[in-house]
């Protein structure tokens, strides 16, 4: 639907759910596309990768085989695009820098930035979020997204284009009972689009969020069933949105098409956000 031929981006948290969706509707689109994530099914330490880090994620993961980084780069050639499955951390600031300048070493630029890798992985009320995985939501969902916006802009400024795309969520407009990380971090993703869409304005850069309800993706094996029944009878269309739905909001975003549209959150959310009875 829109043409995004030449155009380079990088999607962080790409080997599944979401991420996956948006590299390749992305692709589908005519962009270039580097899939980011944790891990890279080809690496033959996934294991040892996986028992290292502090990621839950990881370990799932690896445990339920949804790591297709490789496999999504691979779908995104055989649409005739170019694209590279790479491993990067978002925590990692080091690590992001240096992957997104080996993308621009690579394909010679970089216009389009998803922030989509996030911690989708556990639910409790307060009393039950243990100050790690609080500190550990912090550092993935609102860092992450600092340290990939932080990289990518100086290369987005040189060439005075660039549309940044953060995920943020229902949860952080409305609030999420038993999601108090997971809704503040998306609540502060909304800080910082803002603000990159104040500071990018004068400089060709949109930022924009795109503000899902319930999609499914593979991250719901970590959702007790009981919840998602809840939360599919609050969504006024009665069903989940499919990995899809999100995506033709991001290529949206990245289009010409959003070229004046900047600072926004967009709801793609089935009405989940409407007052429903
Ligand atoms: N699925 C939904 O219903 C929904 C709703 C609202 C918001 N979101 C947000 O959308 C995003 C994607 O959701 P999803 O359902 O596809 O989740 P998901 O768990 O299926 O995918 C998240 C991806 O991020 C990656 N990731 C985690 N930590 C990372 C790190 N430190 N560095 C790099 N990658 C990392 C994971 O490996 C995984 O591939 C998340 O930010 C989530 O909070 C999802």
């Amino acid at each position: 639907m829109f043409d995004l031929s030449g155009k380079v981006a990088l999607v962080t948290g790409a080997s599944r759910g979401l991420g996956r969706a948006d590299a390749l509707a992305l692709a589908r689109a005519g962009c270039d596309v580097v899939v980011a994530d944790l891990l890279v099914e080809s690496d033959p330490n996934l294991e040892k990768i996986a028992e290292a880090s502090d990621s839950v994620m990881a370990r799932v993961m690896v445990t339920d085989q949804v790591v297709f980084t490789e496999r999504t780069a691979r779908e995104i050639r055989e649409l005739g695009r170019r694209a590279e499955a790479l491993q990067m951390d978002v925590t990692d600031f080091q690590m992001v820098r240096e992957v997104v300048d080996r993308v621009v070493e690579q394909f010679g630029h970089l216009d389009i930035l998803v922030n989509n890798a996030g911690t989708h992985d556990h639910a409790g009320q307060i009393m039950d979020q243990s100050p790690e995985l609080w500190e550990r939501d912090l550092r993935v969902n609102l860092t992450g997204a600092y340290n990939c916006s932080q990289a990518v802009w100086p290369h987005m400024r040189a060439r005075n284009f660039g549309r940044l795309i953060f995920m943020s969520s229902v949860a952080g407009v409305a609030g999420g009972f038993g999601q108090a990380s997971a809704s503040t971090t998306s609540a502060g993703i909304l800080g910082l689009m803002r603000s990159l869409a104040l500071e990018g304005a004068r400089h060709g850069i949109t930022s924009n969020a795109v503000v899902p309800g319930i999609i499914a993706t593979e991250s719901f094996r970590t959702t007790p069933p009981e919840m998602v029944d809840r939360m599919v009878l609050r969504t006024a269309m009665r069903a989940p949105g499919r990995p899809d739905d999100v995506a033709g909001a991001v290529c949206y975003l990245a289009s010409d098409e959003a070229a004046y549209v900047t600072g926004v959150q967009l709801p793609v959310a089935g009405g989940i956000d409407l007052f429903t009875f």
